[in-house]
């Protein structure tokens, strides 16, 4: 039994988030600390990143957002662009192979079309394979960074409001969201960074308004199912009053 559900023994007002979202940080560091190449991080950040979304998924998360590819991630060394390429496909050719039983809706948010055609092939037979999947809705965010979604929104109710689909008085918070990446998806409630950086780094900025925020230094290839048992009841201690009092 988790460290959540010894506590809800005691304590059963304790409640899972609904949307939890992480940014998988700190893999680099610790690589760089067991004097290995960034890339294995990256690989045992990705072992981890299976741990943590079947841990999710089993505590009964509905919806799970991880961060796992920037728009700005290009910048790095192409060595290192391509070792995380290779991560997403294993994983991509896994889900359609040994997880079939899998009860996870997965979807990919961000601009997709930036990957190879056969990671694209292998994003759109994925979101295919589970869409109608009964359990939690796990969100990759792949090439995803939040201002572009804000701007693509931006974008595309603008060409409607031309072609006179939508009135400008039709615009309001609820319709933008309409227009992000995880339309249709609450908000983020608890949105958790392990690595000790105290940054949003560009993730769900119009989504996690009132979101919570659990930083620790924690490396995310560390990062475990109690440290998620941890966030959680950090959650359950912070009193959400969103501009209330
Ligand atoms: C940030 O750590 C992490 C990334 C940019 C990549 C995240 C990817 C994974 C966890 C693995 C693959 C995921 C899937 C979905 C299979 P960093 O490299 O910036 O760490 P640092 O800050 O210590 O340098």
């Amino acid at each position: 039994m988790g460290l959540f559900q010894k506590k809800k023994e005691i304590d059963n007002n304790l409640i899972i988030p609904v949307h939890i979202g992480i940014i998988m940080d700190g893999n680099g560091r610790w690589a760089k600390k067991r004097g290995l190449p960034r890339t294995a991080g990256h690989t045992v950040g990705a072992k981890n990143f299976r741990t943590i979304t079947r841990y999710c998924s089993k505590i009964g998360v509905k919806y799970l957002t991880v961060y796992a590819f920037s728009t700005e991630n290009w910048k790095r060394p192409q060595e290192e662009v391509t070792a995380l390429m290779k991560l997403f496909k294993q994983y991509l050719q896994e889900a359609l192979t040994d997880f079939l039983e899998d009860d996870i809706k997965i979807k990919f948010i961000g601009d997709t079309t930036a990957f190879n055609s056969e990671l694209q092939q292998l994003i759109m037979d994925t979101e295919e394979v589970s869409k109608n999947r009964p359990g939690m809705v796990l969100n990759i965010a792949m090439n995803y960074g939040s201002r572009s979604e804000i701007v693509r929104a931006i974008k595309n109710i603008s060409e409607k409001v031309c072609n006179g689909e939508l009135k400008i008085d039709d615009i309001n918070e609820k319709l933008v969201s309409d227009y992000l990446y995880t339309a249709g998806q609450p908000d983020p409630d608890l949105i958790i960074r392990p690595s000790g950086e105290y940054r949003i780094s560009n993730f769900l900025l119009y989504q996690s308004a009132y979101a919570e925020y659990v930083i620790d230094n924690i490396l995310w290839p560390d990062y475990s199912t109690d440290d998620i048992d941890r966030a959680i009841l950090e959650y359950n201690s912070r009193n959400r009053r969103f501009g209330g009092v």
